[in-house]
């Protein structure tokens, strides 16, 4: 079976506890765990920064809120995991060690941050290097990677394909805090561009975006790879 990591952002997944999209997402999860073997990672989100921006304001400093973030991160995780039930490993894996172990069971596995300094998207870039995965699905709050913020810039423009080459220039300035909101974090980037693991950023608002996606190779988004080729269907 092909290996596919997920890398769900917080802010996808639980956009607020009471609207929040778990069962949404532990349905298609499962589905797709029919064709594919699922591996998740899931961020933190909006309560991550609510926390973070409170030890700030008490003078802890950045790598400590960033644990912080983990444990959020950790928490949304073992969600999802029970959401899942029967068919997710019982134990959010806490290194890379523990995934390739859980995965014996064939079961979805999942996890959550590991250690300061990054986000869930090098996590999940690491995981996808370590496995060997065939594809790394990014599913965040925008609907692919453009050259400026659309939120800010109305001549920003979105981009179908990218290197990761391309994709570490136009990253290349971002900041690095704890709680950074940044498409994607340049650690992850470079694992992408090292690793060549090919990778999909999508809108994962919108859960039929990947489940067309993985199910019938439609893809919408931006696709980060060294070749053109249709990741999924290649
Ligand atoms: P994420 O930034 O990964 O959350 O982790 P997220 O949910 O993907 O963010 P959205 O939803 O896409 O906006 C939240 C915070 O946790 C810390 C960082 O401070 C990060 O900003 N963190 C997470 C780490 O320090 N290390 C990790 O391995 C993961």
């Amino acid at each position: 079976m092909k290996k596919i990591v997920f890398s769900i952002g917080g802010s996808v997944l639980v956009p607020s506890l009471e609207s929040n999209n778990i069962k949404k997402y532990s349905s298609a999860l499962q589905e797709i765990a029919k064709s594919y073997q699922v591996f998740v990672v899931v961020g933190g989100g909006g309560e991550a920064r609510r926390y973070i921006n409170a030890a700030r304001e008490l003078g802890i400093d950045e790598a400590t809120s960033d644990e912080l973030g983990i444990m959020i991160t950790r928490i949304n995780a073992s969600l999802l995991m029970w959401a899942l039930g029967d068919s997710a490993y019982p134990c959010i894996a806490k290194n890379y060690s523990e995934v390739k172990q859980f995965a014996e069971s064939k079961k979805i596995v999942i996890m959550g941050g590991v250690t300061p300094a990054q986000t869930t998207d090098a996590v999940s870039a690491v995981l996808a290097e370590s496995l060997g995965a065939d594809l790394l699905i990014n599913a965040t709050s925008v609907d692919g990677i453009y050259s400026a913020d659309p939120k800010t810039d109305s001549n920003a423009k979105k981009y179908d394909y990218l290197t990761p080459d391309e994709l570490l220039s136009i990253i290349k300035d971002d900041r690095m805090v704890a709680g950074a909101n940044n498409i994607i974090d340049l650690v992850a980037a470079k694992v992408v561009q090292r690793s060549r693991v090919p990778m999909l950023v999508l809108d994962g608002r919108n859960i039929e975006i990947i489940s067309n996606a993985l199910l019938n190779g439609t893809i919408t988004g931006t696709v980060v790879s060294f070749d053109k080729k249709n990741p999924i269907t290649r």
